[in-house]
């Protein structure tokens, strides 16, 4: 025992050793310590946000937290020497893990320039100078991972800052992530997410980053103004071309239709709208003060049978003969000069770069803007080795990942099983209140004693089911057989929520079936003259289902669940 906990410190202690040690590292926060002593939370008046040395949701590993939502937040770690980016590899990584998810902020770091730059740490903010910034952001409708290099262009003195062109989307779950940035001497970036690659660009390409570290040789005078008499149009109406005699641009669009006959029928001598025969005045009408009392109109009963009534008007119909407006047809410019555009002049800003001259990163900062809380980073590493990079890596974030991925697939069969609970819930629901239904009488505690028992054994339910349809069909089958009168007013179970009765219709020829096989017709004529009670459906459907399964089949006829519906209202 005591030796096993021996050689287990040792394998810890060969481990950190190997992340302190291990080839190629420049740089390493674990945030397994406080960062208060060596990490310097900006002073700057709007960078309100607390940060925290919190643990990751689930872990015992800590990392650095952004505690509150809708805060500016503002804390850098200066290195103990600046790293150049210029000469050989340089891996930058860290973690992120959105804990609350990201609907609007940013999660990346900015690799700040010395502070002879023109920053201090305590007046960090979003203008203290970079040289990189790299990782998520997110807001409506952005959603990256940022590359973006400043860099210096040697003819104008001048940072440009280099987007990075068609950025990877940021993960959209709430685990922790690994991002890498892989510089290498021969001008190429990799950008990978846990691991893989998502990205390969060169820094000399034009179309990697915008705008494209090597200015264009050429750019559009400025100073270059259109000519006035610069002819842009390209077609304009043929200038001989004449209107053809016969065309006569007054002829009407539509014209009466000559052939159109009045149809049989038409009741020329009807109004459209007459008095409202049932109108009757009102008692406390005061001809004197409300005027003459005229009854209200309403369409004239007569002409609803009639193709019309009134004066028969003569229907229009499209003019063959109509032209329009004559316009001469259009002809090619003649004087078209092409568009105008300025003429190309050599751009001053120009310069050759073989390879980008990046300023050495003498901190690391992390600058943002987020509306969320729960943003935890971890394990900031700089390197000049992707191999330690990698080992890294697999070292502190991947067991955290297995972690969270294993939880998240248990949670996704729990959240599987919720959703039958939830329809287990509704089918209880139901099943009490038609347990209530008066038809039940007697039955009622046996079918109540069925659910019960059903509630505490779920895996039972479908063959509980069965059984209450079975206790439930007899008392309403001896019911509707028994129906002599027409047509007969039904009420239903009250709802539980209130004593509001409702109504159900059985219409006329329900009352003459006899016989298991002719109750399905009988249900064309059942009628549901409330919508609140469709609730009850769901039961008759899983009722039926139960039904199907078995062999032997339902006592009725379970095709036609839509018309099922209606049978469990039909109550004395
Ligand atoms: C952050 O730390 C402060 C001060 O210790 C504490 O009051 C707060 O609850 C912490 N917030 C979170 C989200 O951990």
């Amino acid at each position: 025992m005591c030796c096993l906990q021996f050689c287990c410190l040792i394998l810890i202690g060969l481990f950190a050793l190997e992340i302190y040690a291990s080839s190629g590292t420049v740089f390493y926060e674990s945030f397994d310590e406080s960062f208060e002593e060596s990490w310097i939370v900006s002073e700057k008046e709007d960078y309100l946000g607390v940060w925290n040395h919190s643990k990751s949701e689930g872990h015992e590993d800590f990392g650095l937290l952004v505690s509150e939502k809708a805060r500016k937040y503002a804390i850098v770690k200066e290195l103990d020497t600046p790293v150049e980016l210029n000469d050989g590899m340089v891996v930058l990584q860290f973690e992120t893990r959105l804990q609350n998810g990201l609907e609007c902020g940013g999660a990346y770091l900015k690799y700040l320039r010395p502070q002879e730059s023109g920053w201090t740490p305590k007046a960090f903010d979003n203008k203290s100078p970079y040289s990189i910034m790299f990782g998520p952001d997110k807001c409506g409708a952005t959603n990256k991972v940022h590359f973006i290099i400043n860099h210096m262009n040697p003819k104008t003195g001048k940072y440009i800052e280099h987007h990075l062109n068609s950025p990877i989307v940021v993960p959209s779950d709430k685990m922790s992530h690994v991002y890498t940035a892989i510089l290498k001497p021969d001008n190429e970036l990799s950008i990978l997410i846990d691991g893989a690659e998502k990205k390969k660009a060169n820094f000399m390409s034009s179309e990697d980053f915008s705008p494209s570290l090597i200015p264009p040789k050429t750019i559009p005078d400025p100073d270059d103004k259109k000519p006035e008499d610069w002819d842009e149009v390209q077609t304009i109406p043929d200038p001989d071309a004449k209107k053809p005699e016969d065309w006569d641009e007054d002829v009407p669009m539509e014209i009466l239709d000559e052939e159109a006959e009045k149809p049989d029928g038409w009741l020329d001598d009807e109004p459209e709208e007459v008095d409202d025969p049932d109108a009757m005045k009102p008692e406390d009408w005061d001809d004197e003060e409300d005027g003459e009392w005229e009854a209200p109109k309403i369409d004239n009963p007569r002409c609803e049978t009639a193709p019309g009534c009134g004066e028969w008007k003569r229907p229009t119909k499209k003019n063959p003969d109509y032209k329009g407006k004559w316009y001469a047809p259009l002809i090619d410019n003649p004087n078209y000069m092409g568009i105008w555009q300025p003429r190309e002049i050599p751009n001053a800003d120009y310069f050759e770069l073989d390879k980008p001259n990046l300023e050495p990163v003498a901190a690391i900062g992390i600058e943002i803007w987020t509306m969320q809380d729960g943003i935890l980073f971890d394990n900031i590493l700089i390197s000049s080795d992707e191999k330690s990079a990698e080992s890294i890596r697999d070292a502190t974030w991947k067991p955290k990942f297995l972690v969270e991925m294993e939880k998240q697939r248990v949670e996704e069969q729990a959240a599987n099983l919720d959703g039958l609970k939830g329809i287990q819930k509704v089918v209880f629901d139901v099943l009490y209140k038609i347990a209530d239904l008066p038809i039940l009488g007697d039955h009622k505690m046996k079918v109540m004693e069925l659910i019960e028992e059903a509630e505490k054994k779920p895996t039972i339910i479908v063959g509980i089911i069965i059984s209450l349809a079975v206790v439930i069909v007899s008392p309403l089958l001896k019911i509707l057989l028994s129906i002599k009168k027409k047509p007969v007013k039904a009420n239903v179970a009250p709802k539980k929520d209130g004593g509001k009765t409702s109504t159900t219709e059985v219409g006329e020829d329900a009352v003459k079936l006899t016989g298991q096989k002719k109750l399905t017709d009988s249900l064309h004529y059942v009628r549901n003259h409330d919508s609140s009670v469709s609730h009850y459906t769901p039961w008759i459907t899983i009722s039926c289902q139960a039904y199907s399964s078995l062999s032997s089949g339902c006592p009725f006829s379970c095709h036609n669940s839509p018309l099922l519906d209606d049978i469990v209202f039909i109550v004395h």
